[in-house]
């Protein structure tokens, strides 16, 4: 596609973008627990780790972005900290203890996607598809044996476009009521073996 390229890390001025991309696309999960987009926003700029994305960048825009979990580090981490500074001590105390169950367990020898999201006037063009691939590429070349990632039951479109992919599920989590308010009630682990 014209204009598209595919970098392994978040480029420093594209932060913000960034941060403002996954808002968007996780808007209903995150809202009920961050509250309203300032708030959000300011954290996950603050928390990101930079070179755990591949992103796609359109004329030096961030137009799509995957969060990586391999080799110990993640994406987005959440320290105390960088919530009690957004939210002060006491809104922070729920917000942290939740937070912490943002993204996916660590495997060894195996990388998790924990986002993947496309900005809207550019979804539906091969872009998810190519940052899965460079995803794959990625992982072959440190070495792990799989990509994982997980799609809740109310996103049946990604769960397809990850079938095609060659993920396959492998467990259901029914999620506690504490969940529920963020628009879904299970969230499915799906595997890709590397060959
Ligand atoms: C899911 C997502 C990353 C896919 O990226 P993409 O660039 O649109 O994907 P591609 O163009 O490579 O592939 C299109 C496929 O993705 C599916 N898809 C999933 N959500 C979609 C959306 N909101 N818009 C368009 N296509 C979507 C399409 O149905 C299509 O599959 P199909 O041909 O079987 O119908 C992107 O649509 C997105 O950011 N959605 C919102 C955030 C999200 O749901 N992330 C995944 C969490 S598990």
């Amino acid at each position: 596609m014209d204009g598209l390229t595919f970098v392994g890390s978040l480029p420093p001025a594209r932060r913000r973008p960034a941060a403002d991309l996954l808002f968007d696309a996780f808007q209903s999960k995150f809202a009920p627990l961050l509250g309203g987009r300032s708030h959000a926003v300011a954290l996950f700029a603050a928390c990101l780790h930079p070179d755990r994305a591949f992103v796609a960048l359109r004329q030096g825009e961030l137009v799509g972005l995957a969060g990586l979990h391999y080799a110990e580090k993640r994406f987005l981490e959440f320290p105390w900290p960088a919530v009690a500074a957004e939210y002060g001590l006491l809104a922070a105390l729920p917000r942290a203890l939740v937070l912490r169950f943002i993204g996916s367990p660590a495997v060894p020898g195996e990388l998790s996607v924990d986002f993947l999201a496309v900005a809207e006037g550019w979804r539906g063009r091969g872009i998810g598809t190519r940052l899965l691939h460079e995803v794959f590429a990625l992982a072959r070349a440190e070495g792990l044996r799989a990509v994982r990632l997980d799609v809740v039951d109310t996103n049946p479109a990604a769960r397809r476009l990850y079938e095609r992919l060659g993920f396959s599920p492998t467990s259901t989590l029914r999620l506690p009521l504490l969940f529920r308010p963020a628009g879904f009630s299970a969230l499915t682990t799906m595997v890709k073996p590397l060959s």
